[in-house]
């Protein structure tokens, strides 16, 4: 069993709901549900959600009765659906898969063939699920995951609200939208309009899969439940702060997609986007969904519009050539399958961003993004300023480092704090040293499973508001539409597999006289 070091998983009935626990984390067990997936033969499903589904159930953070109907444009017969989630689970735990756990789970996994843009195929969904929650109680309460391309979200949302099935009888009804969430601010206009004719705000759950990092979230628990850094987190204190999500991967099997979004589409409108406000927003007065969401958008609101002339002083954008990754040789971005062969789809973004509050005016905040680096590594990092008097300065032969602070989101998750040090002997000699907090490897919920429980406790913390995607798309959209335009001169490749990116990334700071930490 893919156990872990977990702890004795314990059912406690307090005020009427279950609990169990997790490395010393009570977490609450949701009450009976139907899931509902739409796409369920797709790539999603079968990576994240059936994984983490039967993982939960495993674990025993489940209730006793539910029900998972999959459901596809796929002709399948319910058996062979659940051979093909089966494997898809075994891929997913190749060293730890139980049988006895997948036989209970798979009792409760249905499979219906649906026409997406059919309003009958709704019909039909609706009278399957009402037999699944006849025969596994599981109280009226609905979950909807589109795990569809966004092509279909529309007739998909549509549909379900014309056969009734959005409507909140006995439980809650909740539907969640995975990204891409539009693709500028119109489009993302749209599908907010077209969500709210069938369901309320508090019934949609738009999912950022970084929101659900443990790392992630952990950046409110450092900034807000310690009172020796917030007082320097000010542009008093801090020169400038940097953010980077570096990948080695290239675009995989996902050309069809990323060719029409590239990464300010893929990676900044949510994920980046969402960490800059972590780090940069007010402290809500009380840790709730809506009041954390609340100062999210005041970050967004805040942000200063990038200048369409001197767009070159705010942004480099770049796309890989062939390189090496380690050790292995690997094919430039227009040379990937399904990739045009003059593609100028950006696959590497560097931005500079203002918040105009009085918090942060005048504080860059440098953000990069991209695929085929020289490594994994997702980091925030807060520059402080230099001392304000050198009183060593005429002793020591080179300048002194400012302190760095350096939250460490993945891979090697923890916390450093960058100082200086006497280093011995007589002479005055300083070298910067670390303070180093490292997350030990414990066994969590990995970012699906999290957000699936939250969905199904109606918590939406982790989930982004329709003004959250609204505000930053109507950022990133005209910035982007530049980069688009022929105008704009591209001259890719511009960047080797297995490199920081362009040269002209280095730039961006350097104009100002910084420079970006080492990946
Ligand atoms: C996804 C993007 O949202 O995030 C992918 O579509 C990217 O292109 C992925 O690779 C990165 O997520 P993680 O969790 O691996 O950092």
């Amino acid at each position: 069993m893919h156990n872990g070091n977990l702890e004795k998983v314990f059912d406690e009935i307090i005020g009427g709901k279950q609990y169990g626990t997790l490395n010393s984390c009570t977490i609450e067990i949701p009450g009976p549900f139907c899931l509902t997936i739409f796409g369920a033969s797709g790539d999603l499903a079968q990576r994240k959600i059936i994984p983490a589904l039967y993982r939960l159930n495993t674990i025993r953070l489940f209730p006793q009765d539910f029900a998972v109907l999959g459901t596809g444009r796929t002709e399948m017969t319910q058996s062979a659906f659940r051979e093909l989630m089966k494997d898809a689970v075994k891929a997913a735990f190749p060293d730890d898969f139980d049988r006895d756990s997948w036989r209970e789970f798979s009792a409760r996994l249905y499979y219906v063939r649906l026409d997406y843009e059919k309003s009958e195929s709704f019909r039909r969904l609706r009278e399957k699920i009402t037999s699944l929650e006849k025969s596994h109680t599981t109280e009226g309460n609905r979950i909807f995951y589109l795990a569809v391309p966004p092509s279909v979200y529309e007739p998909v949302i549509s549909n379900i609200g014309l056969a009734g099935l959005s409507r909140e009888e006995k439980g809650y009804t909740h539907i969640v939208i995975e990204k891409p969430f539009g693709r500028d601010i119109g489009s993302a206009r749209s599908l907010n309009a077209i969500l709210r004719k069938s369901f309320s705000e508090r019934q949609i759950y738009r999912m950022d899969h970084y929101l659900a990092k443990e790392t992630v979230q952990n950046i409110l628990m450092f900034r807000f439940a310690n009172s020796i850094f917030e007082p320097l987190w000010n542009r008093r204190y801090i020169d400038h702060i940097q953010i980077t999500v570096a990948e080695t991967l290239g675009v995989e099997h996902r050309a069809g997609y990323y060719e029409k979004a590239g990464v300010l589409r893929d990676m900044f409108q949510n994920h980046i986007f969402q960490l800059l406000a972590l780090t940069a927003m007010e402290p809500p007065s009380i840790f709730e969904a809506e009041r954390v969401r609340d100062e999210k958008v005041k970050v967004f609101r805040s942000v200063r519009p990038f200048p369409l002339k001197g767009i070159d002083d705010v942004v480099v954008i770049g796309q890989y050539g062939e390189g090496k990754i380690g050790k292995e040789r690997v094919v430039g971005y227009r040379e990937e399958p399904g990739v045009m062969s003059h593609s100028e789809t950006p696959t590497f973004a560097a931005l500079k961003v203002f918040i105009d509050n009085w918090r942060w005016n005048g504080v860059p905040f440098y953000l990069r993004s991209g695929k085929r680096l020289t490594k994994k590594k997702a980091e925030i990092s807060v520059h402080f300023k230099p001392a304000p008097h050198l009183m060593f300065a005429r002793a020591l032969e080179e300048d002194i480092e400012p302190n760095t602070l350096a939250l460490r989101l993945q891979p090697d998750e923890g916390i450093s704090l960058h100082f200086q040090a006497k280093t011995p002997g007589s002479r005055i000699c300083m070298s910067p040293v670390l303070m180093d907090f490292s997350y030990k490897k414990v066994f969590s919920l990995n970012d699906y499973e999290r957000v699936l429980l939250d969905c199904m406790q109606g918590d939406q913390m982790l989930f982004v508001r329709s003004d959250g995607a609204e505000e930053t798309w109507a950022l990133l959209s005209p910035l982007i539409e530049k980069l688009e335009s022929d105008i704009y001169p591209k001259d890719f490749p511009n960047y080797e597999a297995g490199s920081s990116g362009p040269d002209a990334a280095a730039l961006l700071p350097r104009k100002d006289g910084r420079s970006w930490r080492a990946m």
